[in-house]
């Protein structure tokens, strides 16, 4: 109680404090600016200050805020929301547009953060007594977007126990894999989810007897949980939180996808539910105001996290989408009042190519914020859906940390990370660019020192992000749970000096002079041709922007051709209309041919190409890239496929056996 009173009046002093240097700054800014206005103005645009400035106070304030927290031990999400609840009471927390049997109908679910407590309560009490979920028990979640999904969610961290999303598309043995990785005891089971459970209900019986599936009942769940008789269970402090506790330890788990094909559990740190999300919020200009929109499934970290999260920590909304419509998706956002949307992966690009929609413009959304935008698309998708700023982001689920890139205007387009130069200086002691070997562009290189280096600007390297405390690398980076050996592999050591840790992001980014920097490629998605690097985005862009009126969607890869060093381009392409002539579609490739030349370096054309009615996606909407990894010349795996090739890098015509066998026996030269 007494510290509790001596903290509550440090974080005061220190906010008074703050208000103090503000106000003994800001004349001396004044009048600095009075006195250099040019110069100032040049000065800003070249150090970008301001925007520094709007960060920085908040960041230091609720660092502070968050070390009491930590103290206290109060740092775990809940209390977060219970202030939200305090403060914001009457605001709405949900808005969900439940879709009704009529497509592209919809009729509004409202929640306020009061109405939200109360449910969230209720279902503790269920959950409690009816189910047994206890403190630290890790529970399963397999749920749509839906408003049950937060209620299970909060219910289970107000009890205590630990959420494990499960991506409700997994079934056989990837989900019993989950079940078993992330130790779950009992699953809860949206019955919209519950196909892929049921399938594999048998098989989680033979292997893990001891979890326990939950079908939920929702409408009479719901009439339960809604109603003001039913009893309320709050969780003791003492037991949600018990002593020892530490902000690394999960919040919940999120699954990725792994390499090998079965899904790694990825460790949501307390740390990275509350502390990083608020922050994060606070960059993507989210207040109690905002409503953030998303459509993303929300057992991902970039929906359950950087969305969900994200806006309930400021006392904002979330509305979601049941599923991703693109059709749909501007009616929804216009019915919900969403002031921010969520995009990732391709979700741009369908957007931009589906037909107009009145609604396009009728919403008043300002903010879209996600990761993966290209460049080719993002001024266009701006002006289109008339969005003034472009919130793009870095961050990899399992990563400590994410960058981000505030985008108004005409400055700092395709970068993924734009801060001012403060925040830059600042930043550099925690994630750096590291240079790859020449030789091998997967391994970091390293000089006769055994040290690696930074690159040039304008070169290409690898993220890595600092690892405070080398001995315990849990503190900043968890890694995956129970899987030391694939946690140990994302860390290397000895970096710029013995005993140092980093945690490799496996991607490759570029900075410019300004220190923006630029996502360049997954690492392993460049492939050599020639002696050269071919990044697989950059022949992707430009063949989308050769013609996005006829193609659908690319995919480049890199292919073997016997007796090749390297791969050879490969571009999967999906065409809007199915229905042209052998004809046309070779003048749409030659078409497309003649930009290339114009735009690629002559190694970087794609050697094959293939016209495909559909390209398959991962369930967050990126291009599920490792599926074309392996493609079979001269025909396809099943021997059927039409594969053009470039015949002297003049014109697109199609590959016959003929053809294939002069290019095997070196006849014909690629
Ligand atoms: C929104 O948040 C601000 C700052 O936390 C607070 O002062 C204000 O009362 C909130 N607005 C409403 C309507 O609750
Ligand atoms: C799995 O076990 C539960 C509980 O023991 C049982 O009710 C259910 O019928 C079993 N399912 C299958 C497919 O065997
Ligand atoms: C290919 O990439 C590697 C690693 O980024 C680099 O060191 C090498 O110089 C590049 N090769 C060419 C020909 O650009």
């Amino acid at each position: 109680m007494c510290f509790q009173s001596i903290s509550r009046i440090f974080v005061k002093l220190w906010i008074h404090l703050l208000r103090l240097l503000r106000l003994i700054i800001l004349p001396f800014w004044l009048l600095l600016k009075f006195i250099v206005q040019k110069p100032f103005a040049q000065l800003d645009q070249r150090y970008r200050i301001k925007d520094d400035f709007y960060i920085i106070p908040y960041f230091l304030k609720n660092l502070l805020c968050y070390t009491i927290k930590v103290k206290r031990n109060k740092f775990q999400y809940w209390y977060l929301f219970q202030k939200q609840v305090e403060e914001n009471g009457d605001r709405l927390i949900i808005n969900y547009p439940r879709p009704l049997a009529e497509k592209g109908e919809y009729q509004l679910e409202t929640y306020t953060y009061r109405e939200f407590n109360d449910i969230v309560l209720r279902l503790s009490h269920v959950l409690h007594f009816q189910n047994g979920v206890n403190p630290g028990d890790h529970i399963g979640v397999s749920c749509t977007n839906k408003p049950l999904f937060l209620f299970l969610l909060f219910s289970l961290w107000n009890i205590g126990a630990i959420p494990a999303l499960l991506n409700y598309n997994t079934l056989g043995k990837p989900l019993v894999h989950s079940l078993k990785i992330a130790k779950v005891t009992k699953v809860f089971i949206d019955p919209l989810a519950s196909d892929p459970m049921k399938q594999t209900e048998e098989l989680i019986n033979e292997t893990l007897p001891e979890v326990q599936l939950n079908y939920l009942d929702e409408d009479s769940l719901t009439r339960d949980i809604l109603d003001f008789q039913s009893p309320q269970f709050l969780q003791e402090d003492s037991a949600r939180s018990p002593p020892g506790l530490t902000d690394y330890k999960p919040a919940m788990f999120i699954f990725t996808s792994g390499t090998t094909g079965l899904p790694k559990s990825a460790i949501m740190s307390w740390r990275k539910a509350s502390f990083a999300c608020q922050l994060f919020s606070h960059v993507f200009h989210m207040t109690n105001f905002s409503t953030v929109f998303t459509a993303m499934p929300l057992f991902h970290s970039t929906a359950g996290l950087l969305g969900l999260c994200a806006i309930i920590s400021q006392g904002g909304c979330l509305a979601m989408a049941n599923k991703f419509s693109a059709t749909f998706f501007w009616k929804q956002v216009y019915l919900t009042k969403a002031t921010h949307v969520q995009y990732v992966g391709e979700i741009c690009r369908y957007l931009l190519q589906s037909p107009v929609s009145k609604y396009e413009h009728m919403h008043c959304a300002k903010v879209a914020y996600g990761n993966g935008l290209r460049p080719d698309i993002w001024q266009k998708f701006k002006r289109r859906f008339n969005i003034e700023v472009i919130g793009e982001f870095y961050a990899a689920t399992e990563a400590p940390f994410a960058t981000t890139n505030y985008q108004k205007g005409d400055f700092a387009v395709g970068a993924c990370k734009n801060y001012g130069s403060i925040i830059q200086w600042f930043l550099s002691f925690q994630h750096t660019l590291v240079k790859m070997d020449p030789d091998d562009d997967s391994i970091i290189y390293r000089n006769s020192k055994g040290f690696c280096e930074k690159p040039e600007v304008g070169e290409p390297g690898e993220m890595i992000m600092r690892i405070f405390f080398p001995k315990k690398p849990e503190t900043s980076f968890q890694g995956y749970l129970g899987n030391k050996k694939e946690t140990e592999s994302k860390v290397i050591r000895n970096v710029f000096r013995k005993g140092d840790a980093y945690y490799r992001c496996g991607d490759l980014f570029k900075a410019d002079n300004d220190g923006l920097l630029y996502f360049l490629d997954r690492l392993g998605d460049t492939f050599r041709w020639k002696s050269e690097n071919v990044s697989t985005t950059e022949v992707e862009d430009q063949i989308m922007t050769s013609n996005d009126k006829q193609f659908a969607q690319v995919v480049v890869v890199g292919v073997k051709v016997p007796k090749y060093e390297g791969r050879a381009g490969y571009a999967i392409l999906k065409l809007v209309n199915h229905d042209l002539s052998e004809e046309e579609k070779l003048n749409l490739l030659n078409k497309m041919l003649l930009h290339l030349k114009q735009e690629l370096p002559k190694y970087a054309l794609p050697i094959f190409v293939k016209l495909v009615n559909s390209i398959q996606m991962t369930d967050t909407n990126k291009i599920a890239k490792k599926v074309y990894k392996n493609e079979v010349l001269p025909h396809g795996t099943d021997g059927k496929d039409t594969i053009y090739w470039l015949k002297s890098y003049q014109e697109y015509i199609r590959l016959t056996d003929e053809d294939w066998n002069a290019i095997c026996s070196q006849t014909i030269k690629l």
